[in-house]
């Protein structure tokens, strides 16, 4: 299924807009600000490799890469619940889990990332935690196997 969807946007990345506006793709929540400069189709097929951590050893190194980062994905891309606040991850309205539910990918990233915009300091990005660093290098070992 994963696979078959990531098919189906990669032709919809060929085709363009008509193939979404048949319906084969799930109902993406609306975004706030600026769309990204690379497009719609270019987000759908490269996010997962644009947010891995990989890359943020950057973080284990201490130098931060800010290029996708997911406080700030989760503040453009709110989705208002009933109440008016932004719905966590718990909810299937929430934007990450439009196409993610779909398709039948789990991310656990919300496990220590907001899924909800920060709205006091940007430096509060992930809730306290008392050694981060030792929990994501655990965590990337784990996911490497
Ligand atoms: C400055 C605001 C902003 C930020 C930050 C942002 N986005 Fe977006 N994103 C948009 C807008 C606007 C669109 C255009 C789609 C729309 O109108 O809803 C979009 C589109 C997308 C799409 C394609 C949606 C579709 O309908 O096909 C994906 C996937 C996506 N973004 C993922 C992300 C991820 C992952 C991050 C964090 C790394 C992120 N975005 C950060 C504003 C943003
Ligand atoms: C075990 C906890 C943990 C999990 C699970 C986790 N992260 Fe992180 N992540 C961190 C920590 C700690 C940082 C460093 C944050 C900082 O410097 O403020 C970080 C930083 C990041 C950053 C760069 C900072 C930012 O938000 O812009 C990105 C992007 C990111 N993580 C994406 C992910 C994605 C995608 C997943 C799921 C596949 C994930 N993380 C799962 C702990 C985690
Ligand atoms: C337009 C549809 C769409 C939206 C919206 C979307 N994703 Fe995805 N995402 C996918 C698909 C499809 C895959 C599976 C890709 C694959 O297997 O190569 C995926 C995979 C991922 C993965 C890798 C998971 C794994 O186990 O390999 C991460 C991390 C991820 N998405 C993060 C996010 C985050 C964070 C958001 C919200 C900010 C988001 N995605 C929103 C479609 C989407």
């Amino acid at each position: 299924m994963k696979r078959l969807l990531v098919s189906v946007l990669m032709i919809a990345a060929l085709l363009g807009a008509p193939v979404l506006a048949e319906g084969l793709l799930p109902n993406i929540p609306k975004a706030i600000g600026e769309p990204h400069p690379e497009g719609n189709e270019y987000w759908r097929i490269n996010h997962p490799a644009l947010l891995s951590h990989d890359r943020d050893m950057t973080v284990i190194d201490g130098v931060r890469n800010t290029d996708a980062s997911l406080a700030e994905c989760v503040s453009c891309h709110a989705v208002k619940g009933p109440d008016a606040a932004p719905v966590t991850v718990e909810s299937d309205q929430h934007f990450c889990r439009a196409c993610h539910d779909y398709a039948a990918v789990k991310i656990d990233c919300f496990q220590c990332h907001n899924s909800v915009p920060e709205v006091a300091d940007q430096a509060m990005l992930l809730p306290y935690r008392e050694n981060p660093v030792a929990e994501l290098r655990a965590y990337l070992e784990g996911v490497s196997q």
